[in-house]
């Protein structure tokens, strides 16, 4: 009855010959559901996404013969991203959804994930393949019992509709045949009721005639589904992909996080892994979009990590956020270069980054100095020192300290424009934001400073006690200790503070700044 094609999403084709249709599917289960089981007996070929909870399957439905299905081709490790971004396009123009769950687990929190993720992309027709059934003794209350459970939750959500089908895949019952151990169930098997579902239009609410013009915008409203380990952070810039354009994106806000057991809206600072959002979200350049409830392709979206290149999300365009329309760039006659040329410097930023106690205010202070001394036009930016001011408001969870670099770096800018050297001194402990802080600048404005030193040596020094106030536990999210520093891989400057004093540092620095100059 199935056979291996070649494009992604599953091809059900029925009606027999004269009538074949093709019907996009997105199977998704835990790991150990027996995706890969039930996959095989299709004999679809699979492609592991999102860590394996999402697959969009390669196959063509034919009534007949479903038994001699061939076991499926299994993809080895993590898909190339192109391969990815082709399977998360899937999502968003598949046609109709399995969620499968494990007999003998019941519903799990990522079951519930799905349906809500099936509910936002608009998809009605969907199964519940309660699998396993040979671990609950092919049970029918078992069965009911599961059935009944996330009826429940789908009606609080909004997921109007599903058949719930029981399956053991590995013994074949209610796959494409009824088998013999649950004679008590009367429905249909799995591939008779794939093979009644409709390919196209049959979503709610989604896909309108396409008359409408499309827009431009580069802020908008949007749901988003996180998909990675490491949490989406408002404030850090993703790669956003929709079509065949790419943009750097950032969310702005998240105005609640949807909960997964109703339809209450959660205050969210942070999505995690499997978490819903409704996010404002702001892209570097101006896109081409329609709203997804008018057009499911221009309306979509996939996030990608930028130095992984991993998508780690996917999300949907509800409407453009005008509130930048009206704003635009004012010319200005004294410019940069003028006042660059006043101060007879060339403008950049040094940017120090290390572990507490490492000795970047040390150092940087040092480096201000002599500059000043030499007729230079500086000015000093310091962690502890800006957290007073400007970003008193923010303290050291992930999100603060991307809100704190994120803030510094504009900062940074705007001092460069004015013609100075500006000194940033900050643990900085990600890549990804000193990444977004060299973006904003010019080519080589942005000099990245690491001043190494061993987690121990900077514990040992412990100039402000916090060191030992985090190992006793007094001091939660400290840098080295319970929160991650991440080095930098290609500074400009490596400064090994084993093995140079910090006037000897300094006087590095300098120099780099003098031969920038020449
Ligand atoms: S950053 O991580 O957001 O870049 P920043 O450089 O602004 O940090 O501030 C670091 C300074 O705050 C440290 O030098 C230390 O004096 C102080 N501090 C207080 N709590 C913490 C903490 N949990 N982690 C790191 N530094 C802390």
């Amino acid at each position: 009855m199935l056979h291996t094609v070649d494009s992604i999403g599953i091809n059900a084709r029925s009606g027999g010959q004269q009538h074949q249709r093709d019907l996009r599917l997105i199977l998704c289960g835990s790991a150990g559901s027996g995706k890969n089981t039930l996959t095989a007996l299709l004999s679809c070929e699979s492609r592991k996404l999102f860590e394996g909870q999402l697959a969009m399957l390669d196959a063509s439905v034919k009534k007949k013969d479903a038994r001699h299905a061939a076991p499926a081709p299994q993809a080895e490790g993590w898909p190339a991203v192109d391969e990815q971004a082709d399977v998360a396009r899937g999502l968003f123009s598949a046609d109709a959804a399995v969620i499968l769950i494990d007999a003998g687990k019941g519903v799990l929190a990522l079951n519930r994930h799905h349906g809500r993720l099936i509910a936002s992309l608009g998809i009605r027709q969907v199964v519940l393949a309660i699998n396993k059934m040979d671990l609950a003794d092919y049970s029918e209350r078992a069965f009911q019992r599961i059935a009944d459970e996330y009826h429940g939750f789908a009606r609080q959500i909004g997921l109007a509709h599903f058949v719930a089908i029981p399956l053991s895949a590995l013994h074949g019952d209610n796959i494409a045949a009824p088998g013999n151990h649950m004679p008590w169930y009367h429905g249909s098997t799995l591939t008779d009721c794939l093979e009644t579902m409709e390919s196209g239009i049959p979503r709610e609410e989604v896909i309108a005639a396409d008359g409408t013009p499309a827009s431009v915008a580069d802020q908008f409203e949007s749901t988003i589904a996180w998909m990675h380990d490491a949490p989406l952070l408002p404030g850090r810039s993703y790669s956003l992909r929709t079509g065949s354009q790419t943009v750097a994106a950032t969310v702005t806000d998240i105005k609640y996080q949807l909960s997964l057991d109703s339809d209450e809206r959660l205050a969210a600072t942070k999505l995690e892994k499997n978490a819903i959002g409704v996010c404002n979200i702001s892209v570097n350049r101006p896109l081409t979009f329609k709203p997804y409830n008018e057009n499911r392709d221009m309306g979509s979206f996939i996030l990608l990590d930028r130095a992984s290149n991993r998508i780690v999300g996917i999300g949907l365009l509800h409407f453009a956020l005008r509130r930048a329309q009206n704003i635009h760039m004012q010319h200005v006659d004294v410019n940069k270069a003028a006042r660059a040329m006043s101060k007879a410097q060339q403008p950049c930023v040094l940017w120090f980054t290390g572990l507490s106690g490492s000795g970047k205010s040390t150092i940087a202070n040092l480096v201000e100095k002599r500059l000043h001394a030499m007729g230079c036009h500086t000015y000093l930016l310091d962690g502890d020192n800006v957290r007073h001011g400007l970003n008193k408001d923010l303290g050291f969870t992930e999100v603060d300290r991307v809100e704190n670099i994120r803030r510094v770096a504009e900062v940074s800018k705007l001092m460069v424009d004015a013609g100075l050297i500006v000194l940033a001194a900050f643990i900085s402990p990600f890549r990804s934001e000193r990444r977004l802080a060299r973006e904003l600048l010019e080519e080589g404005e942005f000099v990245e400073i690491f001043v190494d030193v061993p987690l121990s040596v900077a514990e040992q020094r412990d100039p402000k006690g916090l060191y030992r106030k985090a190992r006793r536990g007094d001091l939660k999210n400290f840098t080295g200790i319970d929160s991650p520093y991440e080095a930098p891989q290609t500074p400009e400057i490596h400064i090994d503070t084993a093995s140079m004093s910090p006037e000897q540092a300094a006087e590095l620095v300098v120099a780099s700044v003098l031969s920038r100059m020449d």
